[in-house]
């Protein structure tokens, strides 16, 4: 139905205008963000509600899907499709129109608090994803909120930290996933972070929202502040913030979900009044400080939005956690799993017995603390998922639990069960194989303190490693750890944050009615030290100061430049099988260049490759990195079956930014590689990049 969205703005009060634009009280107690509407002129009221993993609607049940690191390990954009369309119908099931998520932010410090919810240390893996994952939301008449705009990478501190960030690492690093989401997601609603960038508060970025985001990128739908995120009222509504969240005051905020006393100190600092877009805004147009047309823009935008999924219309049902939604849950947990190491002893043949050891083992990892909690229906622990199995499962704790940091889902306080690390590798000497579920705890409002393991855990595998026929070791981490037992264990997987069905998924990768699908997002240092951020100027900076100074090079680019050898490096994932890859061969095609690369499985069962290719901007005239993911493909092949894998580049994949004129593509001798991860390569080939379109 047509919305003349103009005749409708005409006929509001300005009042009503600013209820459009600045958060209330839900009425029904479930969403995390609510605009209230009105009703004389038939504008609905629009429910916004958290997050990456799942929904969180006041304590309600919802699918706990997997962290989004295992989505963007999974390298499988059509799988993104495929969860953004299930968050969508679980947004919808809720009655909720808005799903504020996904969270793009680049993995820059490894320790990062909400690495779980973000995708990757690489800005072309975190776009693809982003991308799909977008589709998918918005496909289901459910508004995509991508966040948080922009260099949020931090927790400590993070309302305000200044990210002191060059323009070429905003434009080559920071902001790819944000300009991939309007441009190629055509993206509803786009939430500004706590931190400041160059001094600025985002909320406030006239710059970076108004400029960049909106009149360089055409981004035509809201911008939201993050909640209690909006630093002013004037100079926020002149930079382009449409929506101020959540509008009321802490003690309001979804009553009964969160005890104004358990909130972290790391609280944003609250303004003085419930709605920074509420009264002052007000008196800023009454005095004439403030045009009213700027107001009407925002309502517009808001509106045209509300229209874009339907909000006018019958409102999608959507539906919760149905079969096809906890089959889901099961693939991304599988497909983002990444094989570590193997020294054979994966996939397990036929064991009478395991002993599954750890802490936190008879619970599953659903996720991280904060606004991305999901409280599900259903859920398996490791030790319940392989007891189901034909093997008789002992299972041992050895050190006390780790801790679940929670904001919403106060994990039970329950006692300190007693623990023994001696009878935890009583039980690995008697089984045929041990598995040593070991785990991090990764929440919102901190970053983790260092990459060691917490608690005794290292002297956990250790112990079990010296005694059992067989160790297996499950990180369920939020990102890198160290692992000083690496040479001590016969296989590691990492299986992230695996939300419900943890148990059932691990029991489908150790027994191989699954492989490991995963390849690595983010780059396995040795060391803290091996990352840029490991002086406190760059993190978490020093006087409300974060220096970026590392530029672009972040990630694996990083450790290339400065030739650092990590543990597992960008890109790495082992299979059950093993591939050959021949050798590439390029043409051009519409737009860039066609890299066909032959594969064959050379193995002895079915498994997944993915293709990853990388340039070398050697044509560039400033300082380009070694490599950058510029295309990937998977695919999976029967034993003996070859294939041919063609990637596309495209010619704005040879782009650099110089900070005096922009945008220049490196034209000239390029290189291209080929490879199974940023260090495996397996070919290289020259590519010219011709002057002209
Ligand atoms: C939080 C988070 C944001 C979330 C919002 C609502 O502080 O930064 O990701 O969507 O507030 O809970």
């Amino acid at each position: 139905m047509g919305i003349d969205i103009d005749a409708i703005v005409d006929e509001l009060t300005l009042d009503e205008k600013i209820r459009c634009i600045h958060g209330a009280v839900d009425p029904a107690g479930k969403a995390t963000g609510y605009l209230p509407g009105v009703d004389h002129v038939d504008i609905p009221p629009l429910a916004l509600v958290d997050g990456p993993l799942g929904i969180r609607a006041n304590g309600e049940r919802a699918t706990a899907f997997p962290a989004s690191v295992a989505l963007a390990a999974s390298w499988r954009p059509p799988l993104a499709r495929r969860f953004g369309r299930a968050l969508a119908r679980e947004t919808a099931a809720y009655g909720q129109d808005v799903i504020l998520a996904p969270g793009v932010n680049i993995v820059r410090t490894p320790q990062g608090g909400r690495n779980f919810e973000y995708y990757s240390e690489d800005p072309h893996l975190t776009k693809r994803t982003a991308v799909a994952t977008i589709d998918g939301i918005e496909s289901e008449d459910v508004a995509a909120t991508v966040k948080h705009y922009v260099a949020n990478n931090q927790e400590t501190n993070r309302y305000e930290v200044s990210a002191e960030v060059s323009e070429r690492a905003l434009r080559e690093i920071y902001l790819p996933a944000f300009r991939a989401a309007v441009e190629e997601a055509d993206v509803t609603s786009v939430m500004t972070a706590y931190n400041r960038v160059n001094g600025i508060p985002m909320s406030d970025h006239e710059y970076l929202v108004s400029d960049v985001l909106k009149d360089e990128w055409g981004f035509d739908g809201f911008v939201v502040s993050d909640w209690w995120g909006t630093r002013s009222t004037v100079e926020a509504a002149r930079a382009g913030l449409d929506v101020e969240m959540p509008g009321i005051r802490v003690e309001e905020f979804v009553p009964g979900e969160v005890d104004v006393e358990d909130l972290p100190e790391a609280m944003p600092p609250l303004p003085d009044v419930p709605a920074l877009f509420g009264d002052p805004l007000r008196e800023a147009v009454e005095s004439g400080e403030l045009d009213e047309a700027v107001i009407d823009n925002k309502v517009k935008r808001v509106l045209r939005s509300m229209a874009s999924i339907g909000c006018f219309d019958e409102q999608p049902e959507g539906e919760l956690d149905t079969p096809a939604h906890r089959e889901l849950a099961r693939d991304i947990a599988t497909e983002g799993a990444v094989l570590l190491q193997n020294n054979g002893t994966l996939p397990l043949g036929d064991v009478d017995s395991l002993a599954v050891i750890g802490p936190n083992a008879d619970t599953a990892k659903l996720g991280g603390g904060g606004s991305s909690e999901v409280s599900p229906f259903v859920q398996t622990s490791p030790v319940e998922g392989l007891a189901v199995r034909d093997v008789n499962v002992t299972f041992e704790r050895g050190v006390p639990p780790v801790t679940e940091s929670r904001l919403f889902s106060n994990a039970a306080d329950e006692d300190v069960p007693e623990t023994s690390i001696d009878d935890a590798a009583d039980a690995a000497a008697e089984a045929d194989c041990a598995v040593v579920v070991v785990q991090d705890d990764a929440a919102e409002f901190e970053d983790r303190e260092d990459l060691t393991l917490l608690g005794q855990q290292d002297d956990l595998v250790e112990a079990v490693a010296e005694v059992a026929d067989r160790t297996i070791v499950v990180l369920r981490t939020s990102g890198p750890v160290t692992m000083p037992w690496l040479d001590l264990v016969d296989a590691v997987l990492e299986t992230w944050y695996a939300g419900q069905a943890d148990g059932e998924a691990l029991a489908d990768l150790l027994f191989g009615d699954a492989e490991p699908g995963g390849r690595l997002p983010i780059t396995f240092g040795c060391a803290a030290d091996d990352y840029p951020t490991s002086d406190d100027a760059a993190f978490p900076g020093v006087d409300d100061e974060a220096r970026y100074d590392e530029g672009i090079f972040v990630g694996y680019r990083y450790f290339d430049e400065h030739g650092i050898i990590p543990k597992f490096p960008f890109g790495h994932g082992l299979s059950y099988t093993s591939f050959a890859y021949g050798q590439p061969s390029v043409t051009r095609s519409e737009d860039g260049l066609a890299v066909a690369v032959p594969v064959e499985n050379t193995g002895d069962r079915h498994g997944k490759a993915v293709v990853q290719v990388y340039a070398q901007k050697t044509a560039a005239p400033l300082s380009t990195p070694e490599r950058e993911l510029v295309g990937f493909e998977v695919t999976s092949l029967d034993e003996g079956e070859q294939t041919s894998l063609t990637v596309s580049v495209n010619r704005s994949d040879f782009k650099y930014y110089d900070e005096g004129s922009g945008w220049k593509v490196a034209t000239g001798k390029n290189s291209l590689f080929v490879g199974r991860s940023s260090r495996d390569i397996v070919a290289k080939v020259n590519v010219s990049i011709a002057e002209g379109r």
